[in-house]
């Protein structure tokens, strides 16, 4: 497996070191308003939820995003051409990926680069099998850092992967830095990217607030977690889930809320709660389809194509400066 220098692999399993790891952390919880980065919802119990969040009937993203790659294969692999090396960020299951290399013309390479260790090589070593001709190589990295995106391996053509409007979780300013790293590290290369759109608040409410439950024991996984590798002493049930949509930015937030006046140690810290008080663990930001092309075009991407479903999710395709038209 390829590793970020920057990001090695760490005991435990995703690609921050645990120095890093413990500083964002406290940073995070000693902060005015508490929050931690959504990449730390993904362990490998983190990834499994996140899946079956994918199949929840609230959850309209998943579906919609695979019903676009579905109905415009044939496009999506007239465009991208013969080949191609594809590199998915922030990779998950690789179920949607599956579909993009089925619809491909020999495409070279499949890398996945994910924050998720374990889990990401379950996926990709599954991959593998299924894909014998595609050059399978995962990448253990943590792409809001530093980090060697992975080179084509048939110089052809590269294809960036960036489903799931995981590009969301970033805020509106990250997302734009992102977008023109990338930009400028794939040149003459492309971007297929899922970008979830503004819609009814009560679609979105219900999307994050699903009635199993599984949204929610994916957030409080987070506190399971924090006590297993940090030793924090979160009691689990003294927290709630919760998510609201803020029109003012265009984004859901997913909180923990504290449901009494707690005190918590955290890697040897106390960490004083009170009633009603919450960590943000997730901003979603959605986009009107025109409003993200014109963001990743003001970063150097060229736009191509844009598909949407029922309005409810927009999928681009984007060239790097230098690609051929
Ligand atoms: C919203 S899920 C999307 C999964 C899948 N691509 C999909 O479309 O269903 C986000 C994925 O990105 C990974 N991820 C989140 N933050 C990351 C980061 N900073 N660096 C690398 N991977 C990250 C998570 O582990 C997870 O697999």
């Amino acid at each position: 497996m390829q590793q970020s220098a920057l990001a090695p692999a760490d005991a435990h399993g995703t690609a921050t070191n645990l120095r890093d790891y413990r500083h964002d952390i406290l940073a995070g919880l000693t902060a005015p308003q508490k929050q931690l980065a959504p990449k730390y919802l993904y362990d490998s119990r983190g990834s499994e939820l996140f899946d079956e969040i994918c199949s929840l009937p609230e959850y309209y993203a998943t579906r919609t995003e695979l019903a676009v790659l579905r109905t415009n294969a044939a496009e999506i692999a007239a465009l991208v051409g013969p080949s191609a090396d594809v590199v998915e960020l922030g990779a998950g299951s690789s179920l949607k990926a599956r579909l993009l290399l089925d619809g491909l013309d020999r495409p070279a390479s499949y890398q996945p680069v994910d924050i998720s260790a374990t889990y990401l090589l379950a996926q990709a070593a599954e991959v593998a099998a299924a894909y014998p001709s595609v050059t399978v190589r995962p990448v253990l990295a943590d792409f809001t850092r530093p980090f060697t995106l992975p080179s084509a391996i048939a110089s052809q053509r590269t294809l960036l992967f960036f489903p799931g409007s995981t590009i969301g979780n970033l805020s509106r300013p990250r997302a734009a830095a992102l977008l023109s790293s990338l930009a400028c590290r794939t040149p003459g290369g492309a971007l297929l990217i899922g970008v979830d759109i503004c819609k009814d608040a009560a679609v979105l409410r219900a999307a994050y607030n699903d009635s199993r439950g599984v949204t929610a024991e994916f957030n409080l996984n987070l506190l399971v977690r924090l006590n297993r590798e940090l030793g924090a002493t979160f009691d689990v049930d003294a927290f709630e889930h919760d998510a609201v949509y803020d029109p003012l930015h265009d984004r859901v937030e997913m909180r923990l809320v504290s449901q009494r006046d707690q005190t918590v140690t955290v890697a040897g810290v106390a960490v004083d709660f009170g009633k009603g008080e919450y960590i943000i663990t997730e901003h979603s930001h959605k986009y009107a389809p025109q409003e993200f092309a014109a963001m990743a075009i003001g970063e150097g991407w060229r736009s191509i194509r844009c598909w949407l479903a029922d309005d409810r999710f927009s999928v681009h395709y984007f060239r790097a400066p230098d690609g051929a038209a």
